[in-house]
């Protein structure tokens, strides 16, 4: 076997429901590996809640390095009951983010045949687009401050900080990946989104950078929503949308209501992307909890964030093939829901892989 077909993932489970949904995810990775001729050795690390409650530990500097090493990471889930707000979010998904300067959130909006969407009379055919959320600045970045703390005069500021190449790494992200859809038959539309009639300064940045990178892609058609507005069109018209590229703290909404659009967080799945680095693959619908070991939760958004590794990686066969696999298996699911679906988690696995041993 050509040794470019061997991959070596490393794999973070997390918490809550995160580890049942990884496996299902493996068990169709390792399906459709079989059949392309790919094949995968992973590597598990425990970070997430549990480890941060025995041991005081988020993620080491050491752990941010050792991931390098590796083109992808599969994610489960973070989020613990027992752990305040905040300090796994910011110790380990962000950390890993930054550290590894995955600067594009790639969140595929697709509504598959079969699924039950909120948005009355829109059809498949009408939404399918795919948002490239900025992912390393914004309010994320972490600067601000406070001042005057517990007083009735505190001062609190988070900045939206972005620099223009920042800006301009993120959009030719999105007008290429605009380039390879229209290829593919899509529309090959990108469409900007931000709120340039407030934000005079960071919004303008954003609006004369996509303008000039547009002169090099004649053949993408261009448009501009404010994001309040986005958020309507997207429930009213989805189907205007093709590529939607934006800020991190506006994409971070825009794509909680993408999710709910193609069927809710348990089809979501997300990429987080350093195109030249180690990028990170998850499902982004968090570590739900109270379903932990109840083999009811949905796997079918972690193995789409499978299928967005493999897509990733240039296993565009074996990727495709999960793809199909996950549109038979949502004609056959009673809902995306956990516990509603008709089937255990383990069943949905099997039924994905089962298809793609089949076909
Ligand atoms: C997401 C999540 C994270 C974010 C949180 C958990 C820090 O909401 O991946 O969308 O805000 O990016
Ligand atoms: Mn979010």
């Amino acid at each position: 076997m050509a040794k470019s077909n061997h991959y070596e993932i490393a794999v973070i489970p997390g918490d809550g429901t995160g580890p049942e949904v990884i496996a299902e995810g493996k068990k169709v990775l390792e399906a459709a590996g079989k059949k392309h001729d790919v094949s995968f050795e992973f590597h598990d690390y425990d970070f997430g809640g549990d480890r941060y409650l025995k041991t005081g530990e988020t993620l080491p500097d050491s752990a941010a390095k050792e991931l390098k090493r590796f083109k992808a990471i599969y994610l489960g889930a973070i989020g613990h009951p027992d752990v305040p707000p905040g300090v796994l979010e910011v110790g380990i998904l962000l950390k890993l983010r930054f550290a590894l300067d995955q600067y594009i959130n790639l969140r595929p909006v697709k509504l598959y045949p079969g699924v039950d969407c909120p948005l009355k009379d829109k059809k498949p055919e009408d939404i399918d687009f795919i948002v490239v959320r900025e992912n390393t600045g914004d309010m994320y970045a972490g600067q601000g401050g406070v001042t005057r703390k517990g007083t009735p005069y505190e001062v609190a500021t988070q900045v939206m900080v972005y620099d223009r190449q920042m800006v301009d790494r993120c959009l030719k992200y999105a007008f290429d990946l605009a380039r390879v859809r229209k290829e593919e038959g899509k529309p090959g539309k990108l469409t900007l989104v931000n709120k340039t009639n407030v934000l005079v300064y960071v919004g303008d940045l954003w609006y004369r950078a996509f303008m000039e990178m547009a002169r090099d892609y004649p053949e993408i058609k261009t448009d501009y929503n404010h994001i309040d507005a986005a958020c309507m069109w997207t429930v009213k018209n989805p189907e205007w949308y093709d590529v939607m590229v934006t800020t991190n703290m506006f994409g971070d909404i825009i794509t909680d209501l993408g999710a709910m659009v193609q069927g809710g967080m348990g089809i979501a799945a997300g990429g987080n992307i350093n195109p030249y680095g180690t990028s990170m693959f998850e499902p982004i619908g968090g570590s739900a909890p109270k379903y932990t070991g109840m083999n009811i939760i949905n796997p079918l958004a972690a193995i789409e964030a499978g299928r967005m590794m493999l897509d990733h990686l240039g296993e565009k066969e074996a990727a495709k093939s999960i793809e199909e696999a996950v549109a038979y298996t949502c004609t056959q699911l009673k809902s995306l829901s956990a516990g509603k679906m008709g089937f255990s988690t383990t069943e949905v696995g099997d039924m994905v892989a089962g298809y793609i041993n089949k076909k």
